[in-house]
This record gives structure tokens, C-alpha cells and sequence, in this order.
């Protein structure tokens, strides 16, 4: 049997102002956020990290990255499902879809249909957008295969690729219900022309719930909005493991500027503080 978790202790906000408690629940549902960014829609990314900065690591038995119970964390999931409710779209990255075959993956992707989400769908139903956000995939590979249910639930899948993609693997997931769009040349998606098409299919919101790979597309081209990021206060080590930005340095780095910070000491497990960033 699983239990709910408890979703009823507060936060307490330590910036830009220290103040009285306040609930998890609503916390990110009700914050004030944009719907425009730098190349059309309003991008943000969410991220569980431990203090030593891992946000998956390496399963035991076959090696995969994954998302354990030690670094995830319920009232976290809360708000990425939050922020989930607020998105015209989520972005999403081939591996999702691999992982999500193999039971890999930390979840369907959201909304979660789960009995302590619901209320989120009522929110989406009251402001008058789709009970689905739309979802896109970045992938070069096209190695992958999309679920049935996310055409049943009605949402618009658009794969952004390269001129580069296989062809065979294109019609594929054009036959499967997909638009598939080559939005550049080269072996990668640039993180500007993936953003400036979803503002072209009328995206006013993109919520990017993949990992460091696509993460680092995004901040790379400039096209990163907005970081929230969860550290839970607890370390984890080991050695193979995944932080929230990979492959090749940044340059020039990407600053950011802390917007608010709340810290959760629900005393139901590690400490963890959600903070919001705007990029500089
Ligand atoms: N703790 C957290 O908050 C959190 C959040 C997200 C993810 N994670 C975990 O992080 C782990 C690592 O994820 P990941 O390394 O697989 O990262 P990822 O960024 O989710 O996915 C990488 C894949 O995305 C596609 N991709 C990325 N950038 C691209 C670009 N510029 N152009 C075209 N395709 C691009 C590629 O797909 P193709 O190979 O199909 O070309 C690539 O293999 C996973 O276990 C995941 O569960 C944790």
C-alpha cells in the first residue's frame, strides 16, 4: 500500500524577505511567473540536487542514472508538479522516452494523474487551459518511441531535431503521431532555434523537465529564463553520478540571481531549501 505523502507542513521564506510560514501546497501554483522570455516563451527548468550536487546516479545492478529515493523527495515533487500545471509545454529529451520504456523514468510525464495532483487539474481546468501541457523532445537520435497515452490525453508532440536526424526513424514518429522539425543543421540542437519554434507553434510558457544535457543546450544559446532549483541538505557521494549541467565548459558561465528562497524543515527527512533564479 502507498501512502500520500504530507504535503501539510509549511515553508518558511528566508528571501528576499524572512517571513511567517507559509503552505507547500500552492507555493509555486500561485507565484507570479512571466509567459515571455528571451527568444519567445517565458523557459524555466527544475532540479533536486544534494549538497554535493548530484541529481541522479548510477543503479547498482545495471549502471543506469536514475533519480533515487536519497536525492528526490516528495514535497519537491509537489512543486515540479506545480510548475508542471503552469506550462504550455514541457521539454522533454530522447533519453526520457528510452528511460520511460525500460520503467526508468521518475514518472509519467506530468500532470501527474495520482490522487494528490488532482487539485492541479482542476487548476488547469479553471483557467481555461488543456488538461495536458503540449510536449516537446529534443533529440538528435530519434531513437526512441513515444507512448500511445500521450496522443489519447490529446497533447500536440513536436520532436525537434536536426537536418541530421535518420530519416527512417523520422517517419516513424511522424507515423505515430509526432511532428517531427529539423530546426537546425550540425549534430545538436542550438537551444534558440529549439525555444524560438515553440514560440512560433503560439508557446507562451516551457517548462524543461529533462536533464543536464539539454539544460546546458538551453543555457548555452541563452535561452534559459528561469532555474529553480531544490537542494536537499544531505550528501550522497558515490562516483558516478549526474549534476545539473554536462557536457562541455560553459563560456562564458551562466550567472544567475537568486529570486526567492524558502527552506523546508518539515522534519519528515533531509532539510531542502527551493530556490528560484533568474538568468542574469
Ligand atoms: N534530479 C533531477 O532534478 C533530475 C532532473 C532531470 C533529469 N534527471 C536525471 O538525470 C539523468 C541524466 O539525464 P541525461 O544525461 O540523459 O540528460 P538529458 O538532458 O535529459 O537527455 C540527454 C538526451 O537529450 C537529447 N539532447 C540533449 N541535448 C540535445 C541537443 N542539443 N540536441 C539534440 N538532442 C539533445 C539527446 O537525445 P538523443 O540521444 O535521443 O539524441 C540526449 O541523449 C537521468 O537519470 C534523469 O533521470 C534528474
Amino acid at each position: 500500500m502507498t501512502h500520500d505523502p504530507d504535503f501539510s507542513a509549511p515553508v518558511r521564506p528566508v528571501f528576499p524577505r524572512p517571513g511567517e510560514p507559509l503552505p507547500l501546497m500552492g507555493l509555486y501554483l500561485n507565484m507570479a511567473l512571466p509567459d515571455r522570455g528571451h527568444f519567445g516563451p517565458w523557459v524555466y527548468s527544475n532540479f533536486v540536487a544534494t549538497l554535493d550536487g548530484r541529481i541522479a546516479v548510477a543503479a547498482p545492478d545495471s549502471g543506469r542514472l536514475g533519480v533515487p529515493a536519497s536525492i528526490g523527495d516528495p514535497r519537491d515533487w509537489r512543486l515540479f508538479q506545480e510548475l508542471a500545471a503552469r506550462a504550455d509545454v514541457l521539454i522533454s529529451s530522447g533519453r526520457y522516452f528510452r528511460d520511460l520504456r525500460l520503467g526508468a523514468a521518475q514518472d509519467v510525464l506530468p500532470l501527474s494523474s495520482r490522487a494528490p495532483f488532482r487539485d492541479l487539474h482542476v487548476w488547469r481546468r479553471q483557467q481555461g487551459l488543456a488538461p495536458q501541457p503540449d510536449v516537446a523532445i529534443l533529440s538528435a537520435s530519434l531513437d526512441f518511441h513515444l507512448p500511445e497515452a500521450l496522443f489519447r490525453q490529446g497533447r500536440r508532440v513536436t520532436v525537434l531535431t536536426t537536418e541530421a536526424a535518420p530519416t527512417e526513424a523520422r517517419r516513424r514518429l511522424e507515423a505515430s503521431g509526432a511532428n517531427v522539425v529539423a530546426v537546425n543543421d550540425g549534430p545538436a540542437v542550438h537551444g534558440d532555434a529549439a525555444v524560438s519554434h515553440l514560440g512560433e507553434l503560439g508557446y507562451a510558457r516551457a517548462y524543461s523537465v529533462t536533464g543536464p544535457y539539454v539544460l546546458r543546450s538551453l543555457l548555452e544559446a541563452g535561452a534559459l529564463d528561469t532555474l529553480f532549483l531544490t537542494q536537499r541538505h544531505r550528501i550522497v557521494a558515490g562516483e558516478h553520478y549526474s549534476t545539473i549541467a554536462e557536457g562541455e565548459t560553459l563560456a562564458p558561465p551562466t550567472d544567475l540571481v537568486l529570486e526567492s528562497l524558502y527552506l523546508d524543515d518539515s522534519g519528515a527527512g533531509a532539510q531542502q531549501q527551493f530556490a528560484r533564479f533568474a538568468v542574469a
